[in-house]
């Protein structure tokens, strides 16, 4: 990245100035402006459509590709009993404060973050969000009216909907990629031979109702997400670590967030791992797999880092968490979380299901164990316990496997419906046999990195805006990485001159025809055509000029975005040279 980065040429913030330009130039906008736009609702233009799909294919490449995982494409929208297993039903919600005056509705939470020292207030409970805010008198951010005394209240981010005709089958738009990957895991693991460690990848749209959707495409009611759900078998499972050791990383653990003196910690993925930093071997992986994929797709590494969730801020499955985050404007974003899930939502999916949520694990050499068992004497319990003695029977299996002890004395205790009986010992016919076994069902667990491609596509176009002076004017332009560039060369005739177009035409179907990505412009002088390609990113730009049809060899102009070199190369082998270039072979520099 070039200094001209961080050098803004005025004091209006990128974020503004890129949010300007990415609707002038087809990146990004609000939808359905035809009819006033609705909050939290983008529509990605043709430049930004090509830029999000070539992230996404840089993430497949790398998360599912080069792993070995499988990847899916899961419907969008999910009955309800699926989110009342997985927890959303019950517990995926934000806090929502009304204002009196204006009835705006805020984020309670970000309202006490913007306006006091309190970093954390997603993590407090809902009486001291509405306490903090009665204390510090805080106000509605868009009309300044007082909110102290206004209820805070949960609110449910999941967009509701009917199935069908009618109203008797609910269901939600998926406010996570993931729970498409847990609901199919009885036939996924299938497809994995039954044997962990597995990994299942999914690139696609979720849905949240969020309260106030805010900068751009950074909070939004509808986004896409790249998710891995990696499955493991935490007894056996080891992750590659020696893969990425030598990683390089910026952390800020939990440690330094609550140290007053507290700093971000400059180590590798590898001394991280041995000095506990990060305890979770498998996340430490990924966080090393995630790190140079970021740097390849454009994200500034000096303006990354990794944070580790503070324990309020965990989602309700995550035993440890980390974020990927970015820098913007002076305000550190999330761009991804890598969680362990445990095995919280496949256990809640057999819970809740009907189908069987584990994996055979086979053993090397059968096993003799010892099994617990009853028989109980049905002429005994029949006429004590009438209709409730199937009850009894399955009360009796049960504690048989959970409590030996409990059979060691005169008579066993159990519970029904409230009241303890206790039944003598030998009429349960309770015994422990020897049994041969070949293996178990094991529950794998779930590790997760989980990207948001809107906000890494965001942070790309944020870190790659650039402003410099070229011959005396001001200039704008994106320094996007050639991989992920939507147009990868621009053609231009100098004049309109059917000559120059011809050859400009061959031009653009040789390029195209190497697989590069092209646009043709022949409007406008030639430095308002360069303009225009730098301010969509575009790398390098060919024009066709005199010398190119009066010369005996047929060259062509090509001129660097970044640093506005120019050079004459032949037309011969520029679709092989630039092709070259954008596959990392070659440099402009050394032509
Ligand atoms: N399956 C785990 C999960 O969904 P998350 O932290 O809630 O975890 C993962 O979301 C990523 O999705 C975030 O790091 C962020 O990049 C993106 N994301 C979440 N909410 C978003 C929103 N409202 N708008 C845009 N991106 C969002």
């Amino acid at each position: 990245m070039s200094e001209a980065n961080d050098a803004d040429a005025t004091d209006q913030p990128t974020s503004e100035k890129l949010v300007e330009l990415a609707k002038r130039r087809g990146y990004f906008f609000q939808s359905s402006g035809a009819y006033g736009g609705v909050g939290g609702f983008y529509t990605f233009g043709p430049q930004g459509a090509s830029l999000k799909g070539n992230v996404e294919d840089a993430w497949r490449d790398r998360f599912a590709v080069a792993e070995g995982n499988m990847e899916i494409d899961a419907p969008t929208i999910m009955p309800e009993p699926v989110f009342e297993a997985s927890g959303h039903l019950e517990g995926f919600d934000d806090m929502l404060v009304e204002c009196p005056e204006c009835g705006e509705s805020h984020r309670a939470d970000h309202v006490v973050e913007d306006n006091t020292e309190y970093e954390d207030a997603e993590s407090l409970p809902i009486p001291e969000v509405e306490e903090v805010i009665a204390e510090y008198e805080l106000v509605c951010p868009s009309c300044g009216a007082g909110l102290a005394g206004q209820a805070v209240e949960a609110f449910n981010l999941m967009f509701a909907t009917n199935i069908g005709p009618g109203d008797s089958q609910p269901g939600y738009l998926r406010p996570e990629t993931a729970q498409g990957i847990f609901v199919e895991f009885p036939r996924l693991k299938e497809y994995a031979r039954n044997q962990l460690p597995f990994g299942v990848t999914q690139i696609g749209r979720a849905y949240r109702n969020e309260i106030s959707p805010r900068r751009s495409i950074i909070r939004t009611r509808e986004f896409t997400q790249a998710e891995l759900e990696y499955f493991i078998d935490p007894e056996e499972d080891e992750p590659p670590l020696e893969r990425v050791a030598d990683v390089e990383v910026r952390l800020y653990p939990v440690g330094e967030q609550n140290d007053e003196d507290g700093s971000e910690i400059e180590t590798t993925i590898g001394e991280a791992v041995e000095e506990g930093i990060i305890a979770d071997e498998w996340v430490a992986y990924f966080l090393g797999v995630a790190k140079p994929w970021y740097e390849a797709v454009g994200v500034d590494m000096d303006r990354f880092r990794f944070r580790q969730h503070l324990s309020g801020e965990r989602a309700h499955y995550a035993a440890d968490c980390w974020d990927a985050e970015s820098e913007i404007d002076g305000n550190w974003i999330e761009m991804a979380g890598f969680a362990n899930r445990t095995d919280y939502d496949l256990s809640k999916h057999e819970e809740y299901s009907e189908d069987r949520f584990t994996v055979f694990k086979q053993y090397d050499e059968p096993k003799t164990v010892e099994r617990a068992t009853v028989d109980p004497d049905m002429s005994y319990l029949g006429p004590e316990f009438g209709g409730a003695a199937q009850t009894v029977v399955a009360e009796l299996e049960a504690l048989a496997e959970r409590d030996r002890a409990a059979f060691e004395g005169d008579g066993v205790e159990i519970e029904l419906e409230g009241e303890s009986h206790v039944i003598p010992v030998e009429k349960t016919g309770f015994s422990v046999d020897e049994e041969r076994i070949a293996g178990e069902h094991v529950t794998p667990h779930v590790i997760e990195p989980s990207f948001g491609v809107d906000r890494v596509v965001y942070t790309v176009l944020h870190h790659a805006y650039s402003e410099d002076e070229v011959d005396g004017e001001e200039r704008t332009y994106l320094e996007l990485e050639p991989e992920v560039a939507p147009t990868f060369v621009g053609v231009f005739p100098l004049q309109s001159d059917d000559e120059l177009e011809a050859v400009a035409d061959d031009v653009v179907a040789d390029l195209r025809e190497a697989g590069l990505s092209v646009t043709y412009d022949d409007s406008g002088n030639i430095g308002r055509r360069y303009r225009r390609q730098d301010e969509v990113g575009t790398p390098f730009c060919v024009t066709i000029d005199y010398e190119t049809v009066e010369d005996e060899e047929t060259t062509v102009t090509v001129r660097e975005r970044d640093t506005t070199e120019q050079k004459r190369l032949s037309v011969d082998d520029l679709a092989e040279t630039l092709a070259a270039i954008r596959n990392g072979d070659r440099e402009f520099e050394a032509l």
